[in-house]
């Protein structure tokens, strides 16, 4: 190779390693504004802290705005302006206590949501606390997304295989920083991955 050939060939090399530098990686990408939703019932605290752990998750994405709310005080209007929506429950009888259920049913009943599938393609998750180690908190998780499955949201797990969950009985360490660690693992992947399906729709 000529001196020539070569000084051209080294130019569009480093050139390519230029772009290659500078493009965007998905962790770069420019933050596209997310509306979460993070919504719990809790009656002793448990469900609570741990509602307090995914807003702190889903609050360390950039551009994601974070509303944290009851049951009891979520209007439609929340629903509809969110992109995704978090939502946590104490076990009751190995499944949602019946205040979550009241919530999921005011979707139709009272919100008018169901009807013309406004939370169609919303991201969804689920948290859970119960007492014992293996008396229902991965079903009832999975009852908060088969109602969520129903409305045609779009289900992300995280913080563990289902969601985030904590054993609160009198044996078990209750909401420690472990438990914490994967509430906050499951704010952050809902938010990002919500950022993600809102960055691929604009058109
Ligand atoms: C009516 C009732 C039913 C419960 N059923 C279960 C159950 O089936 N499985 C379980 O692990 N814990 C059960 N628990 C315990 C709660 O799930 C647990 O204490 C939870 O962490 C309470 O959440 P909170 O502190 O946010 O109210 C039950 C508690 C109550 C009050």
């Amino acid at each position: 190779m000529n001196k020539r050939k070569f000084l051209e060939t080294a130019g569009a090399a480093s050139a390519a390693a230029v772009l290659l530098a500078v493009k965007p990686t998905q962790a770069q990408a420019p933050a596209v504004g997310v509306n979460v939703l993070v919504v719990y019932h809790s009656v002793t605290g448990n469900t609570e802290k741990m509602a307090h752990g995914i807003t702190e998750g889903a609050r360390s994405v950039a551009g994601a705005n974070v509303v944290l709310k009851r049951v009891g005080e979520v209007v439609a209007d929340d629903l509809l302006a969110s992109d995704a929506v978090i939502v946590g429950s104490p076990v009751y009888f190995a499944s949602m206590s019946g205040e979550v259920k009241t919530f999921f049913d005011n979707w139709s009943l009272k919100f008018g949501l169901f009807r013309e599938l406004k939370m169609r393609n919303k991201v969804g998750g689920a948290f859970v606390t119960g007492a014992a180690i293996s008396n229902g908190k991965e079903v009832t998780m999975q009852a908060i997304h088969a109602a969520m499955l129903v409305n045609q949201m779009s289900i992300v797990s995280g913080g563990g295989a289902f969601g985030a969950s904590a054993t609160t009985g009198p044996d078990s360490p209750g909401i420690d920083e472990k438990a914490l660690e994967s509430a906050r693992a499951l704010g952050k992947r809902v938010a990002e991955f919500t950022a993600v399906t809102k960055r691929g729709s604009r058109t």
